[in-house]
C-alpha cells in the first residue's frame, strides 16, 4: 500500500520497482537517505517512511518542477528533509567533498512521467511541442539546438550510439537537408522528417519510428551518460561503510555502465587477467546485493508499461566503520 502522499493525479509518476528498492536499500530509523532523482518523490516518500521520523532525507533533482513535489512529501515526513536542485553528479560530489555521509542512495535514471506527459517540455514524439527536452530548463542546449547545429556525422553518431537507430545515417542526412530550408522548431517537424527518411516497412515495426531518435536526443541534450559516469564514484564516496547504493536504469547503455562499475568495485583487484597472482593489492569496496539485474514483475509491467525496460542493481559499501 502506497502512502497517501503518492495517491495523487493520474499524470503523476508511478515509482518503478518500489518494493524491491525499499527491500534492497533497507532504510533504518536514524539513517541518511539520498534520493538523487527525486522526480515526484514516489520512491523518496517510501524510503522516508522507513526512517520512522528519525534521520534525514536529502532530495536532488535538476528539474525545478520537482520542488513542488518535494514540498508535498516534506510536509508529510517527520524526518529532516532537504532539497538540492542540480545535476546529481555535481551535487553528490559537492556533498562528498563537504563530508556529508549517506546510508542509502537511490538513482532512478531517465525522465519522469511529469516530464514526458507535459507536452511543452518537448520530450514526447506523440504531442506537437517545442523541440526542447531539457530536464533543467535553464540549461543552454536544447534538442532543437542539436538538430539545427550539429554536423551530419555527429547527428548520426548520436542516433546510433544513444538510440541504437538502424537508419541513423539516413535520418541525419534528411535532417541536414531539411534544416537548410527551415530550422527545426517543433517535435512534429522532426517526427515527419524521421518518418520520411526510413524505409516504409520500418515505419510500422518496433514501436514508434521516432522513439529511438527522441531517446538519443534526450540523452545527448541532458548529457545523461556523462552524469551517470561521474555520479557513481561520487555516490560511493558519500556512502558510509554498510551504506547501500541502488540504481534503476532504462536502457542498456546505462545498465552496462552500472553493471561494470559495481563489478569493478566488488572485484577490487585491477590486475590484468593474465597475471597468475594479484600484484595491485586493491581490496573490494562494494559487495553486490543483486547478482543479476532485478526486473519488474509481469504484473507491474501490465499496470505500469513504463516500467517494462527497468533494471535495478544494488550494492553495499564494505569496510570498517
Ligand atoms: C525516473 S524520474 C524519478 C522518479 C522518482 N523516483 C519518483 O518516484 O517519482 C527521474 C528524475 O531524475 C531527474 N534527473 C535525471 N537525471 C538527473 C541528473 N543528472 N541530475 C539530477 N536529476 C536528474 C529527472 O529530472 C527526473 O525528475
Amino acid at each position: 500500500m502506497l502512502p497517501s502522499v503518492l495517491q495523487t493525479s493520474a499524470t503523476d509518476h508511478v515509482p518503478v520497482l518500489a518494493g524491491e528498492v525499499r527491500e534492497l536499500l533497507a532504510v533504518r530509523p536514524g539513517e541518511t537517505v539520498v534520493d538523487a532523482t527525486f522526480g515526484a518523490g514516489g520512491h523518496a516518500a517510501l524510503l522516508a517512511a522507513d526512517l520512522q521520523g528519525k534521520g534525514k532525507l536529502i532530495a536532488i533533482d535538476r528539474d525545478p518542477g520537482a520542488r513542488a513535489y518535494f514540498d508535498r512529501v516534506a510536509k508529510q515526513v517527520a524526518a529532516q528533509t532537504r532539497f538540492l536542485r542540480g545535476d546529481f553528479s555535481v551535487v553528490l560530489e559537492q556533498l562528498a567533498d563537504n563530508g556529508v555521509e549517506a546510508d542509502a542512495i537511490l538513482l532512478d535514471l531517465g525522465v519522469s512521467s511529469m516530464q514526458i506527459d507535459r507536452p511543452e517540455r518537448g520530450f514526447s514524439y506523440i504531442a506537437d511541442a517545442p523541440l526542447d527536452m531539457r530536464m533543467d530548463p535553464s540549461a543552454d542546449v536544447t534538442a532543437a539546438g542539436i538538430v539545427n547545429e550539429a554536423a551530419e556525422r555527429d547527428l548520426a553518431t548520436i542516433f546510433k550510439r544513444y538510440g541504437e537507430e538502424r537508419y541513423a545515417r539516413q535520418i541525419a542526412r534528411a535532417i541536414v537537408r531539411r534544416r537548410k530550408e527551415q530550422p527545426f522548431e517543433r517535435t512534429s517537424d522532426l517526427v515527419e522528417v524521421i518518418k520520411a527518411a526510413i524505409p516504409a516497412p520500418a515505419r510500422f515495426g518496433d514501436g514508434h519510428p521516432a522513439k529511438r531518435v527522441f531517446q538519443a536526443l534526450r540523452i545527448a541534450v541532458n548529457e545523461e551518460l556523462d552524469s551517470l559516469e561521474r555520479a557513481l564514484p561520487a555516490a560511493l564516496a558519500m556512502l558510509r561503510p554498510g551504506g547501500r547504493l541502488a540504481v534503476i536504469s532504462f536502457h542498456s547503455l546505462e545498465d552496462r555502465m552500472v553493471k561494470r562499475f559495481f563489478a569493478a568495485q566488488a572485484r577490487g583487484c585491477t590486475c590484468p587477467p593474465e597475471l597468475p597472482v594479484c600484484v595491485c593489492g586493491n581490496e573490494p569496496s562494494m559487495r553486490l546485493l543483486t547478482r543479476k539485474a532485478v526486473r519488474p514483475s509481469p504484473q507491474e509491467t501490465a499496470e505500469n508499461p513504463r516500467s517494462a525496460s527497468a533494471k535495478l542493481r544494488a550494492a553495499v559499501k564494505v569496510g570498517d566503520d
